[in-house]
């Protein structure tokens, strides 16, 4: 029988769970429970989910942790994050105590520029459409006014617009180059929209243009886009402290330390296979903050590892060195957030995310996220040059090993208690519960 619909968007959800749990699974029947378990007791809150997206069947949770014990700035802070890794808050927690009892982290937002662009084409010459741009510049910011009110009341807007030839990449290639500042909200609707509305106003004056209307010249609009590649939109995360007190280990004076994670942080800047596994762990920090607080993570996964190729080949975002008797650990990553708008007030716990941060504005949030990946970055270095990852990792992994089994309350808290002194593997775990049924 064929799997193929028409009108499926215009299904009940009832309607829609029935035909998917009878068209695609063995046993349907037990399909439909468990995707029917996964909605919401309080009616109102499950439809809240069902209009964030088209054809939503239930909801797919990842549990969210508290990472305590941050001083960010002075001020203390305990960071949600939402994330499926076991062992991510259990490492920033350690890497916030840390840091608390070493004058915490220092965090500061360099820059917040966004970006926008008009992708054109243009069968005149340079001269031709660069005097058109010229001569209609202010008509065509003038024609996004009444989208601009608003943010410009709030001190943003759009702040710079050029024309960029890119014929020599494509035949007949332009752009008009955007630059906005918008405030709290990360800004994509915003953005768009005044790009669009700025396309419009350019094509329409290109048709009305004597000196084109005589060539028969024209402009075609291709795209109008915001670009999520924001190397200007940066903020700075940095910890230090005396060599001396990084004498963790034992065995390992802070010298020693320092020396091997400052040398781990320089493979990751010079090799890329390892960059990207470095980059990796400092976004599991980021990423689970920002789905915690209904932000977008594609937006920021793909502008932060742009940024990381931004000399030319991927590279380490943190850098690690020695200044005086101090070690120093800063990372600088781009990032666009919100405070307003999109899921960050409409996701019920990402309110309550906002509300445990202390409803911070977009720069405050920003400040704290890249914390989030300086301390994860720090707690994964710290873990590979000293005992190796798998310890901790295989610790935290446990209890997912053992509900892989079906493991009892019972066997899980002997399974605890034998693991404290021995390695955990999955065959280990799997021995074990057979020697304790
Ligand atoms: C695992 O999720 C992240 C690490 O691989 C990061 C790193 O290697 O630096 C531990």
């Amino acid at each position: 029988m064929s799997k193929k619909i028409e009108g499926f968007s215009k299904l009940s959800k009832a309607e829609k769970i029935n035909w998917i749990t009878q068209m695609h699974f063995e046993d349907g029947t037990k399909a439909k429970e468990i995707v029917t378990s996964y909605n919401h007791a309080n009616d109102k809150i499950q439809k809240s989910h069902d209009e964030f997206i088209e054809n939503a069947i239930a909801n797919y949770y990842l549990p969210l942790g508290v990472a305590p014990n941050f001083v960010i700035n002075g001020e203390e802070f305990t960071l949600p994050m939402a994330i499926e890794e076991s062992s991510v808050v259990a490492a920033a927690s350690k890497a916030a105590k840390f840091w608390a009892l070493r004058g915490g982290f220092k965090s500061q937002v360099l820059d917040t520029q966004k970006i926008g662009q008009i992708h054109f084409l243009f069968d005149g010459t340079t001269e031709q459409i660069d005097t058109f741009f010229k001569e209609t510049k202010q008509t065509l910011i003038d024609s996004t006014a009444s989208l601009t009110v608003n943010m410009r009341k709030r001190n943003g807007g759009i702040t710079g617009i050029e024309l960029r030839d890119k014929s020599d990449l494509i035949d007949n290639y332009y752009q008009l180059h955007l630059s906005f500042e918008t405030a709290d909200s990360m800004g994509a609707n915003f953005i768009n929209s005044c790009l669009e509305q700025i396309a419009s106003t350019l094509q329409s004056l290109a048709k009305d243009h004597e000196a084109f209307k005589i060539q028969q010249l024209s402009i075609e609009i291709v795209m109008s886009i915001l670009s999520n590649f924001v190397p200007q939109c940066l903020v700075k995360a940095e910890v230090r402290c005396p060599i001396d007190r990084l004498a963790i280990e034992e065995g390992m004076t802070g010298m020693e330390f320092a020396s091997k994670f400052i040398r781990a942080v320089e493979i990751a800047s010079k090799e890329p296979y390892r960059a990207v596994t470095h980059n990796k762990g400092i976004m599991n920090g980021i990423d689970a903050l920002i789905i915690a607080t209904g932000n977008d993570f594609r937006a920021v996964e793909a502008g932060v590892h742009a940024y990381a190729s931004k000399d030319g080949s991927y590279s380490s975002l943190s850098k690690a060195f020695f200044e005086g008797n101090d070690f120093v650990f800063q990372l600088i990553v781009p990032l666009s957030l919100g405070t307003v708008g999109g899921l960050t007030q409409l996701h019920p716990l990402a309110k309550w995310s906002m509300e445990l941060l202390g409803h911070p504005n977009a720069k405050k949030l920003m400040e704290i996220v890249a914390v989030a990946g300086l301390a994860q970055n720090f707690a994964a270095i710290s873990s590979l040059i000293t005992s190796g990852i798998q310890k901790g990792h295989m610790k935290m992994h446990l209890l997912n090993i053992l509900n892989q089994h079906g493991a009892t309350p019972i066997q899980k808290e002997k399974a605890m208690n034998f693991f404290k002194t021995h390695n955990v593997s999955y065959s280990a775990v799997t021995d074990f519960l057979k020697s304790n049924p």
